[in-house]
């Protein structure tokens, strides 16, 4: 298998296509927006200059890696020899059924059709496709390039060859992968939302300051970064949306969303993605911001 699909180029879809390139597959980028996929082609260029920089990779390396990376705002074109399909296009329910149906439609037969949603049930976007053993969670953390973690999850009619390969393929990237089966959350999210939500609702109470929280957590339990930090480096909208799935799917008033994340979420602080969240990103105050950070 040598080519493989990703669908949207946000913060995931970008590190997910620079891990495949770097490997020596082919990738198809896929994204509705045009202005997405050249921010996520800018973003991997970066963060390839970077690994040049540190020595990791030769420029040859980077070249061959960006050489690799073929992007298209079509779907029917980009899949069209996609051996794989790794899908990071906004975690919305509607959106991945909709985008399952259509790589069903689009794909060849033999294509595995893998999610890297955070928390929507893989069983129920596998149902929506006439090949729910070929649907599979391929869940990557941020940032993708680094991280080592791929949480592998089994939908309930997953079959056991679509795990192997995935399993395989991730191997082969470099990567750990992890089974888990099929919940609200799986693991990561199951346990990492409560603790970022409580954080929040700790600043919310008036606790403590934002940097103060992120301090204890640093430095009191050895986490290399706070909770605030890292929600908004995941993104707002997309924390807030995991508890949602896991308050919806538990029916379990724990991982109702904090009022506050709420709030920023209508109004727009995002996190890095929109300049702003629990800290400021905005050109002007980035070294501030950064400061704080390291404090
Ligand atoms: N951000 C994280 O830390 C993180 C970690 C693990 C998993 N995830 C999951 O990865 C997925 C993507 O998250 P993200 O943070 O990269 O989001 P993002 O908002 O940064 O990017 C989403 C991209 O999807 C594109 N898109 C929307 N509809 C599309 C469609 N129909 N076809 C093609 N592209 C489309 C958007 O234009 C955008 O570029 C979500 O399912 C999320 O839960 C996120």
């Amino acid at each position: 298998m040598k080519n493989v699909a990703v669908i949207g180029a946000g913060t995931m879809g970008n590190g997910i296509a620079h891990t495949f390139a770097q490997k020596d597959y082919k990738v198809q980028l896929i994204d509705i927006s045009q202005a997405s996929l050249d921010k996520g082609v800018a973003t991997i260029t970066k963060n390839l200059d970077r690994m040049v920089a540190k020595e990791r990779i030769t420029e040859e390396d980077k070249q061959r890696t960006l050489n690799n990376i073929t992007t298209y705002t079509n779907m029917e074109e980009g899949v069209e020899y996609a051996g794989l399909v790794v899908e990071a296009a906004t975690e919305n329910v509607d959106l991945k059924l909709k985008i399952f149906q259509d790589l069903d439609r689009f794909c060849p037969d033999d294509t595995i059709l893998a999610s890297n949603t955070s928390s929507i049930s893989i069983t129920k976007i596998a149902a929506a496709t006439s090949r729910p053993e070929m649907v599979i969670g391929m869940h990557f953390m941020n940032p993708v390039p680094i991280m080592k973690l791929v949480e592998i999850i089994k939908g309930y009619s997953t079959s056991q060859e679509t795990y192997n390969m995935v399993e395989e393929i991730s191997k082969k990237l470099g990567k750990v992968p992890v089974e888990v089966n099929d919940y609200p959350g799986f693991v990561a999210n199951r346990i990492l939302m409560p603790m970022i939500n409580e954080a929040i609702e700790t600043l919310y109470n008036g606790v403590a300051g934002v940097q103060e929280i992120d301090t204890v957590m640093k430095l009191g339990m050895a986490h290399p970064m706070g909770p605030l930090q890292l929600a908004d480096f995941i993104g707002l909208d997309v924390c807030l949306s995991i508890l949602n799935v896991m308050y919806d799917g538990f029916k379990n008033p724990k991982y109702a969303p904090c009022p506050l994340l709420v709030n920023m979420v209508m109004a727009g602080k995002l996190g890095v993605k929109s300049g702003e969240g629990f800290y400021d990103y905005s050109e002007s105050r980035k070294a501030e911001t950064v400061a704080k950070m390291f404090a």
